[in-house]
């Protein structure tokens, strides 16, 4: 019971690594707050958890939004009165090279990937400096690291989290609070599907991991949940790559 009465914010919880997380807390015990745009999957998934014992609820919140973001704290707060970790886990993807990419599109991601992160960051870190504790994880992503052929606003919104991180992790240790990083190579969910939907396409993304395969929603999780317990106490500002070795060549 890694993370006993622990309340954790999940967002971007509805599907793919957020419900992976979702899933893994509530055995650990954790209270947790499923947030995402989706309400009829995240409802569920929060309803899934209180009816095998977990303790849960469903909250619907665009992380580019700070007024969702101050609901969804006042709502957190008035139900399990503090919030211990806040897990930004909510992204979105796109492909287009930047050449071919479009203005607005590239604005509105980097308001989901990484105004989201900082505005979720902000209003967490009252309740979290009151307590003089808190871990805030930041779900970045191996093209934080390396270029592709393919995107760009995303790698560059994921390399601008881990400079996020870093900052955050500075100003607020002395606070009681540690800021942290995951960085996933390519994971088995909605997310990458158009890019691994052909045989070609999940071998080309697979010749590039050492352990010769993608990763699972639930391998990610299991990095996030130490990052999110006590187990990382001494941990903060650091970046956990979960790739199957992708970046190290
Ligand atoms: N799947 C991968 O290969 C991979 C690799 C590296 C990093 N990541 C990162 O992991 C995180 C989770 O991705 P995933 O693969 O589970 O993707 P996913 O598409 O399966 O899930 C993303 C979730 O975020 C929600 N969401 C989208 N916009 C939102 C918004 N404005 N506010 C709140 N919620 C919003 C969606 O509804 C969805 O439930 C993302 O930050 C992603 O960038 C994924």
């Amino acid at each position: 019971m890694r993370l006993l009465n622990k309340v954790v914010i999940v967002t971007g919880a509805a599907g793919g690594i957020g419900e992976a997380q979702c899933r893994l807390f509530a055995t650990e015990r954790a209270k947790i707050v499923v947030s995402d745009t989706n309400e009829e999957k995240g409802s569920k998934l929060a309803n899934d958890i209180s009816l095998a014992g977990g303790s849960a609820f469903f909250v619907n919140l665009d992380v580019s939004s700070e007024s969702d973001w101050t609901s969804l704290v006042e709502i957190s707060i008035d139900r399990f009165k503090t919030i211990d970790v806040l897990v930004n886990n909510a992204g979105i993807y796109r492909t287009e090279s930047i050449q071919e990419e479009n203005p607005d599109d590239w604005d509105r991601l980097m308001s989901v990937n990484l105004k989201g992160a900082f505005l979720g960051t902000k209003a967490v870190i009252d309740s979290m400096r009151s307590n003089k504790s808190g871990s805030i994880i930041n779900v970045s992503s191996t093209t934080a690291l390396v270029g592709s052929w393919r995107g760009g606003a995303y790698g560059a919104s994921k390399a601008a989290l881990l400079s996020l991180t870093r900052h955050a992790s500075i100003q607020n240790a002395k606070y009681g609070i540690r800021v942290n990083a995951v960085v996933p190579g390519p994971i088995e969910t909605d997310m990458i599907s158009q890019n691994i939907s052909n045989p070609e396409g999940r071998a080309l993304s697979e010749s590039r991991i050492l352990l010769g395969r993608l990763g699972s929603p639930s391998e990610v999780a299991y990095a996030i949940l130490y990052l999110a317990s006590d187990d990382s106490r001494y941990v903060t500002g650091t970046e956990l790559l979960v790739d199957g070795g992708l970046a190290a060549q």
